[in-house]
């Protein structure tokens, strides 16, 4: 059988454990604060964050009041993201697993997306996508930054990452309008200190 395509979670933990981390700020995405502000991800809701590295926003959905479930693969990246809380004095449900394999035990108010849709193979954005519309409640919200990344080898049909360039066309058939509530564009999009750009789209899974 055929080794699955994109990085593995031993690529992962090594980048943790050399600390060639670049997409990691060091902060809290400074997209989170006017979410929060909005109350879009209120105090008491369940958000999830898959693919959590750090940790950073987890720990400002904790203070935040909001029932957190942060899930990673790599190992070192879950003892970030608990060493994060514990020094914040915040709790949170942080998992060990494989996201294309695991699922909530109940839906989820929301989802904040932060560069993990970009850390797989565009091979598993099909099945992600349809799990990440499963593991949200109707209404619930998506808060997805797509990573925006221009390379010569994706002009020249070359599939490069990690990070996995998504743009609006991609995200646009990954999460088809009888599924989700789009708003209308153009949507923000912020640079990233790595020299990548971050596109935001917040959609609402629709209530069936
Ligand atoms: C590019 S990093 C982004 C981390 C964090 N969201 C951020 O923006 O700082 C991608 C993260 O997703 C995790 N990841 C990648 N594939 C995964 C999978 N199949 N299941 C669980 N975690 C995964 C990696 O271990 C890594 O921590």
């Amino acid at each position: 059988m055929p080794a699955p395509a994109g990085p593995s979670v031993d690529f992962w933990q090594e980048r943790f454990e050399s600390q060639r981390t670049p997409w990691d700020r060091g902060a809290v995405n400074p997209a989170l604060e006017p979410l929060i502000a909005q109350g879009l991800l209120p105090a008491g809701a369940r958000v999830l964050v898959p693919g959590c590295g750090a940790g950073h926003e987890v720990v400002r959905l904790a203070a935040a009041g909001c029932r957190a479930v942060a899930v990673d693969y790599a190992p070192a990246a879950v003892g970030l993201t608990r060493a994060r809380l514990a020094q914040a004095g915040l709790d949170a449900e942080v998992v060990e697993a494989d996201l294309l394999d695991w699922a909530p035990p109940a839906p989820v108010e929301a989802i904040w997306e932060q560069a993990c849709l970009c850390a797989l193979h565009p091979d598993h954005w099909g099945a992600y996508a349809r799990r990440l519309a499963a593991w949200l409640v109707p209404g619930g919200a998506l808060v997805l930054l797509a990573v925006q990344v221009e390379r010569d080898g994706r002009r020249e049909g070359r599939i490069e990452g990690p990070p996995y360039h998504c743009d609006i066309n991609a995200v646009r058939a990954l999460f088809p309008s009888d599924l989700w509530d789009w708003p209308r564009p153009p949507y923000p999009r912020q640079a990233h200190p790595a020299g990548f750009a971050e596109l935001q789209i917040v959609l609402k899974r629709t209530r069936a």
